[in-house]
This record gives C-alpha cells, sequence and structure tokens, in this order.
C-alpha cells in the first residue's frame, strides 16, 4: 500500500461493534477457538483460531494481528454486541492488490450466535469500511459452494456471484466440492449502499 490511510478503529452498527484486536484480547480468543473448533471445521478449516493451543498462544496471536493492523497489511476485526460486550463474529479484510485496489472479504459467526444476521450486519459494515476507507475498486469473496449459508451473506449484501469452480476439492469422505466467487465494483456499492461517505 502506498500511503498510510487515517482509519477507525471503531465502527458501529444497529446491533454491533467492529474493533481490532488488541493486547489483552487472547483469552477472550482463545475461549473463541475452543468453543468454535467443530463449528469451523468444515469450512474454515486451516483457521488458525481453531489451532490455539493457550491463552498465552491467543495472546501472541491477537497481538500480530493488531500489528497487521497498524502496518494496514491485513485488517481482522472482532464484531460484539452492543448491548453485552460479548464475541458474535470475526470480520477478516485481506489485500489482494493495492494496485486495484482489490480486498478480498472473509467471516465467521460463533457458534452461539448464528442464524440471527449477525454477520450480514457486520458485512455490510465491512463493504462500507473497505470502499470508503481503503478506496477499494472491487471486493472480493470466496467460498464452498456447498457452504449455503455463507453464499447467502454475499447475496444479501448485494455481491454478485462472478464464478463458480465446480469439484475443484475432495473431502476425506470422498465427496467432491467446487468454489464459489462473489464481487462487488465500487459502483455497484455506490448504487446499493448509497454512496461514499468518507
Ligand atoms: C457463513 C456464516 C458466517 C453465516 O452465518 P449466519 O449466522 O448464517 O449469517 P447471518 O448472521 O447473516 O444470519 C443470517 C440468518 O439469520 C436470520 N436472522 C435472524 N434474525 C435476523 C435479523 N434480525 N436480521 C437479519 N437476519 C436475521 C436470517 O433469516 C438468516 O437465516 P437463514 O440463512 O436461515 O435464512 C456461518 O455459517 C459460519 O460462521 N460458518 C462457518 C465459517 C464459514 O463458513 N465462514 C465463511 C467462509 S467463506
Amino acid at each position: 500500500m502506498d500511503s498510510h490511510r487515517n482509519i477507525p478503529t471503531r465502527i458501529e452498527t444497529e446491533r454491533l461493534y467492529l474493533r481490532p484486536y488488541r493486547a489483552g484480547d487472547g483469552p477472550m480468543y482463545y475461549a473463541v477457538g475452543q468453543r468454535n473448533r467443530d463449528h469451523l471445521a468444515r469450512y474454515e478449516t486451516e483457521n488458525f483460531v481453531r489451532m490455539l493451543d493457550s491463552e498465552a498462544e491467543a495472546e501472541q496471536a491477537v497481538q500480530d494481528l493488531a500489528a497487521g493492523w497498524e502496518e494496514q497489511s491485513s485488517f481482522f476485526m472482532g464484531v460484539f454486541d452492543k448491548r453485552t460486550d460479548e464475541f458474535v463474529a470475526q470480520i477478516y479484510i485481506g489485500p489482494m492488490n493495492w494496485d486495484v485496489p482489490e480486498l478480498e472479504l472473509g467471516f465467521f459467526v460463533d457458534c452461539d450466535h448464528e442464524g440471527r444476521g449477525y454477520v450480514t450486519e457486520a458485512a455490510r459494515a465491512a463493504l462500507r469500511f473497505i470502499f470508503e476507507h481503503l478506496d477499494a475498486h472491487r471486493v472480493s469473496l470466496h467460498c464452498d459452494d456447498g457452504n449455503v449459508r455463507s453464499a447467502r451473506v454475499a447475496e444479501r449484501c448485494g455481491m454478485r456471484l462472478e464464478g463458480h469452480v465446480r469439484e475443484n476439492k475432495k473431502w476425506p469422505d470422498g465427496d467432491f466440492s467446487g468454489s464459489l466467487s462473489f464481487g462487488m465494483l465500487r459502483h455497484e456499492f455506490e448504487a446499493l449502499y448509497g454512496g461514499i461517505d468518507a
């Protein structure tokens, strides 16, 4: 990224707030990983939050994520319930190509908070953050073609299905699945979300 952008460190939505991880989040993040190990096993198999073995390791992980935020090399945010401060989801934003700029959006919901619209609410705010503060020209999202819940989040946010690669993964049980690619362009964001505020 050519210049260091001045970006917000707290985003509020109707029910939630999003913020980067920070020192001291380790015990909370370790508990998230423990609680969601099975929930994330199928579609987020490699997610490092599942692999954390101790609070100390989780603390190092959140400090690394906080450093990534400071360097603006990746943007991980915890999503919290405004009323209770409970962790409800994670948003990941990763640069694919700053020359475009193209960024990738990813997420997971905490297993105790699925099916309440929290991820769609947070992902919509994340799209606004990406277009308004990171000056994106496009945003991409990739998911397994069996991951109906993830595809629904993308659709509810107004992202367009751009590609479907069939049966490019093989599961331990011998089944195959494919990959879906969603995208949103800057002019589509402006039309759907009512313009750029930043
Ligand atoms: C993919 C994933 C994040 C989707 O989470 P989710 O809870 O289904 O998504 P949302 O928070 O947007 O909730 C949507 C659901 O809440 C329901 N809902 C309930 N109250 C709602 C409200 N007030 N507003 C909006 N939706 C509401 C919606 O009807 C919808 O249910 P439906 O899909 O059965 O129709 C989640 O399944 C997950 O973490 N999976 C494992 C990790 C993963 O796959 N990550 C993505 C990798 S690409």
